[in-house]
């Protein structure tokens, strides 16, 4: 008896001293042990996976999960979980590589108990720590391999053995940028987790959802697997991007990519840390120690690759809708938006061009006229983009059908589990498809374009429902019944109703944007112009993106900038969201306030739902009209600006659409911006995001900025100011120290962009300023690596000079305005000859409202 009460005495005490353990964990830095959804979670449940239980103070708690943003969890690790040891560490000739052994079994089926981890030293700001057994399914897109070992890198990698876990730091600041040793690390078969500390709450990225620009680290899980649904918050869009930017103190920045395209969950706790849980593939990746937010762009475009350099239209204004419904009716919007002289480059349709929904086919009655339409366009100097879905019609009488007979015959479409065409259901109905992870398929996809290409010139493409889509649950034979199908952990408490044989692996139609992209540039031999609607990284090398099924409401208007500054950081700039709305109906105002913004948008497209009232520029007022007309007149007159910035997306991998935090870093204000941004490095557009406003209240960073119209100016110490912001007007303004080539604003970029430069110079008050202009054909392919092209530096030093690489015989300098000089020059000499100049004083509280808290000082005179 003694010895029975003396062992109970010993078990409650340890469960008692367990238990006080587990409740020295601060709530922030509770991992979850049980993040599986819709279970509720039991003391017993639990502790059966031998994790701490303690109900949270939070009503939101992962016993109930009531959605996918949990609360505090109830059951979380204990610090002595057990995990892997690191038993063998040698010197290689890019770094380390380590042996990690795990003695425990976990919680889940087919551990994987040894374990190879190599840390390569690649460069002196990018690390790369990835599993080189090869035996797993890895991300087939091509990154950089290093030859040699950093020479003297940033950062500074420690191990720690028992458990194993990596903790990397920055060597200047010795700031801990990740550490793995928070939480446990698992690798099964069909689970992999790991979890690090982050340094701050301020981490961006982690596309693709609709969320703010920040993302918010208070218990947010957020899903990332390939999905066909409208953007709402809190769930996995058609997207996937596992990268986050992270800033540090004083405004240094890193990255972090896991290059890996399984589903999986990013779980953010205000630690702040996050834990990555994936569902395969192998553990593999990069820190970037940019020090900048744009340096560690700059490092991550290194890695997936650099966007692609646009052809000059696709910076134009596009015009879609879903449900013009003939190519009469199509024709009659462009002749409408030339009457209005409304500037206008693309035209495209959407599905209902279609014969019955069917790729490759045009209907021969409602669209007769589509080859006219395009040959008018191309007469007029612009440009026809038509919508191509990846399903293809499996239901058509043999012999009818040419890309499913064809297709067939080659053997490109998905098979199933039984070597039977796998059939799904998108808009034609049944449909098979292809399988992009195979080359032939690409021959067969080029093809059909080029068959397609000789009735419908076409010139662009786009890409819709290629996530993909599929409106079965699983094949028409259902979902087999495996493990695939059935993971022992579902990201995201998705149904992964898919079937196997495409939800391998995102990629394989993700493909679909490549192959499109080569097949475009065979046939029109100029560089191609792709959008889609799935991406992942390495995506923007092919195409552009837009933001999906958004509606009409001034909340999609707003979170389009976070959307889009977020594709920014992930390497595909080309990006944009419906104007004015894809689903429901805009008023009229929020519609001219959108088409303000969306002339800001890298790639500028208006678009809409099937059974909505028409929302193109010529169906409004004549009031809102003039003032659509003004914004986008506003956007083909800073073309030479977004070219060049593309020049550099191209060439560099800068952002093209800016956040402020990019170039303000050590400003904390600017890190939660999101209602406003820049184009490049100095043009701050302040659109207003609200109904019923003339005015519009905007962030200054410390500095001197002059209003782009008026050139007058307003000294900012890092305050707000409210601006005035009629209907007719979006708020811009200009940095100070910088010149912008802009040109006379005309229907097509085809003519405007034949227009001489007027350049705007914002000065610095030490009277300096530079800026620069790429310039070249605007079509040909690879320019740039060809060395076709002139690349003009703009300096102003008391004087504005001109150098350049290459003579651009075809661009001349006419006009040039100074904003800020302080007193009025006697002359103004152009190569050492009298020239005519204007000078006009500075008004600032014309442009500029309110007293008191707003403080601004004249900049000149
Ligand atoms: C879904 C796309 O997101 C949308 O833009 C398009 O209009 C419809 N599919 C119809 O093709």
């Amino acid at each position: 008896i003694l010895q029975l009460i003396a062992i109970l005495l010993f078990n409650n005490t340890a469960a008692d001293s367990r238990q006080e353990a587990c409740s020295l964990i601060p709530e922030a830095w509770r991992f979850d042990c049980y993040p599986e959804r819709g279970v509720v979670v039991t003391k017993e449940l639990c502790e059966a996976r031998n994790c701490c239980f303690i109900p949270a103070s939070s009503p939101a708690s992962s016993a109930t999960r009531p959605s996918r943003r949990n609360g505090i969890p109830w059951c979380f690790y204990p610090s002595d979980f057990p995990s892997y040891s690191l038993v063998s560490l040698n010197d290689t000739s890019l770094g380390q590589k380590g042996t990690l052994v795990r003695n425990v079994k976990t919680y889940y089926p087919a551990d994987i108990l040894t374990l190879e981890v190599e840390i390569r030293y690649e460069t002196n700001t990018r690390l790369r720590i990835t599993d080189p057994m090869n035996s797993r399914f890895e991300v087939p897109i091509s990154v950089p391999t290093a030859t040699k070992k950093a020479e003297s890198p940033d950062y500074i990698v420690e191990h720690s053995k028992e458990p194993f876990g990596l903790r990397v730091k920055r060597r200047t600041t010795g700031r801990v940028l990740l550490n793995t040793t928070v939480a446990p690390l698992f690798y099964a078969d069909q689970f992999i987790q790991f979890s690090t500390s982050l340094t701050s709450q301020f981490i961006y990225g982690l596309g693709e959802h609709r969320s703010t620009f920040l993302h918010d680290v208070h218990w947010n899980t957020l899903t990332m697997w390939a999905r066909d649904v409208p953007p709402m918050e809190q769930t996995n869009l058609y997207g996937v991007h596992p990268f986050y930017l992270a800033m540090e103190e004083g405004g240094n920045a890193h990255g972090f990519f896991l290059l890996n395209s399984n589903a999986m969950d990013v779980a953010l706790q205000p630690a702040p840390a996050v834990t990555w849980r994936t569902i395969g593939g192998i553990l593999d990746f990069y820190i970037f120690l940019g020090p900048d937010p744009g340096s560690v762009i700059e490092q991550y475009a290194e890695v997936i690759g650099y966007p692609a350099m646009p052809i000059y239209w696709a910076l134009g204004y596009h015009l879609c809708r879903w449900g013009y419904n003939t190519s009469d009716s199509t024709w009659e919007v462009v002749k409408s938006m030339r009457n209005y002289g409304m500037p206008q480059d693309v035209q495209w349709n959407d599905i209902d061009y279609m014969d019955r929904f069917m790729d490759f086919t045009f209907d021969s009655t409602k669209f007769a006229t589509l080859p006219d339409l395009v040959k008018d366009l191309h007469a007029h100097d612009q440009r026809y983009v038509m919508i191509l879905d990846p399903g293809i019609s499996s239901t058509q009488p043999e012999g009818s059908y040419w890309p499913y007979d064809e297709g067939l015959k080659r053997g490109v479409f998905i098979k199933d589990n039984d070597g039977k065409t796998l059939i799904g259901k998108v808009w034609p109905g049944l449909t098979a498809y292809p399988d992009f992870s195979d080359d032939v398929t690409h021959e067969w996809w080029y093809d059909n374009l080029q068959r397609f290409h000789q009735k419908v010139p076409f010139d662009g493409l786009w890409i819709d429902m290629n996530e993909p889509s599929n409106f079965l649950d699983g094949s028409t034979n259902g979902c087999p019944s495996n493990s695939l199908e059935n993971p022992p952990y579902t990201p995201g408490g998705l149904q992964i109703s898919i079937s196997v044989s495409f939800s391998l692996n995102l990629l394989r139609v993700d493909r679909i944007v490549l192959f499109s992209s080569s097949a475009l540039k065979r046939i029109v031999a100029k560089r191609p112009f792709v959008i889609s609607r799935s991406t992942f990284p390495s995506q923007g090398m092919y195409s552009g993106h837009w933001l999906g099924d958004n509606r009409s409401q001034w909340k999609d208007l707003y979170t389009s900038i976070a959307g889009m500054l977020t594709f920014n950081l992930l390497g595909i700039p080309l990006v944009g969201a419906d104007i004015c709305g894809f689903g429901e109906e805009p008023q009229e105002e929020m519609c001219v306030r959108w088409t303000q913004l969306g002339a800001f948008y890298p790639f500028t497209r208006n678009h809409n739902a099937i059974g909505t009232k028409p929302q193109d520029p010529t169906a409004f007022s004549p009031l809102a009209r003039t003032a659509m007309k003004q914004a986008l007149l506003l956007r083909y007159s800073l073309f030479p600006v977004l070219y060049t910035l593309f020049h550099h997306a191209h060439v560099h991998g800068h952002t093209v659409a800016r956040p402020l935090m990019f170039e303000f870093p050590a400003d904390v204000r600017t890190y939660g911006i999101d209602k406003q941004f820049l184009w490049g490095r100095s043009l701050l557009v302040t659109p207003v995001l609200d109904p019923g406003v003339d005015y519009v209240d905007g962030y200054f960073p410390e500095g001197l900025w002059y209003d782009y119209y008026m050139g007058d100016s307003v000294r900012s110490k890092g305050e707000e100011l409210r601006l005035h912001a009629p209907l007719d007007k979006i708020n811009l303004h200009l940095r100070e120290g910088s010149v912008i080539p802009t040109q006379a604003p005309n229907m097509t970029l085809w003519v405007s962009s034949s227009q001489p430069l007027h350049l705007v110079s914002a000065l610095s008050d030490d009277g300096s300023a530079s800026g620069d202009l790429f310039w070249d054909d605007g079509e040909s392919i690879d320019t740039y690596e060809t060395n076709q092209y002139a690349y003009i530096i703009f300096s102003v030093v008391q004087v504005l000079t001109l150098n350049y690489n290459a003579e651009a015989t075809y661009i001349t300098v006419e006009t040039a305005s100074f904003y800020g000089v302080k007193e009025k020059p006697s002359r103004v000499l152009v190569n050492s000859q009298d020239a005519q100049f204007t000078y006009r004083t500075n008004q600032v509280r014309s442009e500029v409202m309110g007293e008191g808290t707003h403080t601004q000082e004249i900049a000149c005179c």
